[in-house]
């Protein structure tokens, strides 16, 4: 099969088909850099790399930055998810299979590692792939060789395998839920892609790139700008689902906007603006909400700092809750404007 034609399969049969050389990693934080510097020296090296990184992270769009500056940059790029496939389905989807193997069999297939043969394989979601397809996986580590099921033909391959996860692959080992001598053979070397939090001064980069692109995907002739306080509310967030959660919160907070000028943003598309409750009511829950979820992470800290630690917390929830309107905020508090306005000085200066 020539790459041509292989892009055309995975383009057909895998659904999002791979990322394209155009979506670039952007960074300038530090750890991203030095994450990328990592990854760069790493990718020519003909060797299998394992990727782990929580949701949302770029574990895809490293394997694939991985791919294009190896030697096999011109040999084929496949993925397969192994997240919700079937022991059988993920055997056939890997390995193929002959003419008649299984009821509905109807004719030959190619698994994605004859097809990937002179390029690179992501496996994503590792953790989830069954024990009995482990065991065939490892012997084209080892020996480069499988049979398609229904076959006894064996065909040699030359193949990369980039898996990545964001289980903790490890532990699922020791508790024989992984094969450890897989996971030996696959970590090479072992790139953590660094979570959002880790690297807040490439929120606002990475923002201004996802309103821009949005822009121009609604047609927009300006340049989309966040206010002082989206900016402020795009970096105190916490960003559990890293980059494609702040991407989705630009572009909805794009789209939604009457003017370049962003500054209303919305974290949770869930919330509901039917929920009847009296601001009083409103106040007293979000407030045990915020206390509760970093409770435990305040209370490692000295007292002074935890307070201070609080008093952030919930003066970006109130504002977030208020839309940035800060009188609104300051009720939500119950706070007076005046003592609302004292602690948010207190605030911009402690964060500047
Ligand atoms: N450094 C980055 N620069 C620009 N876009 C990025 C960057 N990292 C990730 N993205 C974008 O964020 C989204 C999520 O990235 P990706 O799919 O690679 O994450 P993932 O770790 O594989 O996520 P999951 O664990 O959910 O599969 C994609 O749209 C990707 O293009
Ligand atoms: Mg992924």
């Amino acid at each position: 099969m020539n790459p041509e034609s292989v892009n055309a399969y995975s383009q057909r049969h895998y659904g999002r088909g791979t990322p394209s050389r155009a979506d670039e990693a952007l960074g300038q934080s530090e750890i991203f850099l030095e994450f990328q510097e990592r990854l760069s020296r790493v990718a020519p090296v003909n060797r299998p790399i394992l990727l782990l990184g929580e949701r949302g992270s770029g574990k895809e769009l490293a394997a694939n930055r991985l791919h294009y500056l190896s030697k096999r940059w011109q040999g084929p790029f496949l993925t397969l998810n192994c997240s919700a496939l079937s022991s059988s389905l993920i055997e056939s989807e890997l390995f193929g299979y002959e003419k008649g193997a299984f009821t509905g069999a109807a004719q030959r297939r190619v698994g994605r590692f004859e097809a990937a043969d002179g390029g690179s394989l992501f496996l994503d979601e590792i953790g989830n792939i069954p024990m009995e397809v482990q065991e065939k996986i490892l012997r084209v580590v080892e020996y480069s060789t499988f049979e398609r099921v229904g076959s006894s033909e064996s065909i040699d391959v030359d193949v990369r395998i980039i898996a990545a996860t964001n289980a903790d692959v490890k532990a699922l080992a020791a508790r024989n839920i992984f094969k450890q001598d897989l996971l030996d053979r696959l970590s090479f070397e072992v790139l953590i892609v660094p979570p959002m939090r880790e690297r807040k001064e490439d929120i606002i980069l990475l923002a201004n790139h996802f309103a821009g692109r949005m822009a121009v995907e609604l047609g927009w002739t300006e340049i989309p700008q966040f206010s002082l306080e989206a900016v402020r509310a795009l970096e105190g967030h916490p960003w559990p689902g890293n980059v494609r959660e702040l991407k989705n919160v630009v572009e909805r907070a794009v789209y939604r906007s009457d003017s370049p000028r962003i500054s209303e943003i919305v974290f949770d598309p869930f919330l509901s603006p039917y929920e009847n409750k009296t601001p009083e009511i409103e106040t007293g829950g979000a407030t045990a909400e915020v206390t509760a979820s970093n409770l435990n992470d305040l209370m490692a800290r000295p007292l002074k700092e935890a307070v201070w630690g609080l008093k952030v917390r919930m003066l970006e929830d109130a504002l977030q809750r208020a839309k940035f309107n800060q009188k609104k905020a300051a009720q939500l508090l119950g706070l007076t404007y005046h003592q609302f306005r004292g602690l948010y000085r207190q605030y911009r200066e402690n964060e500047d």
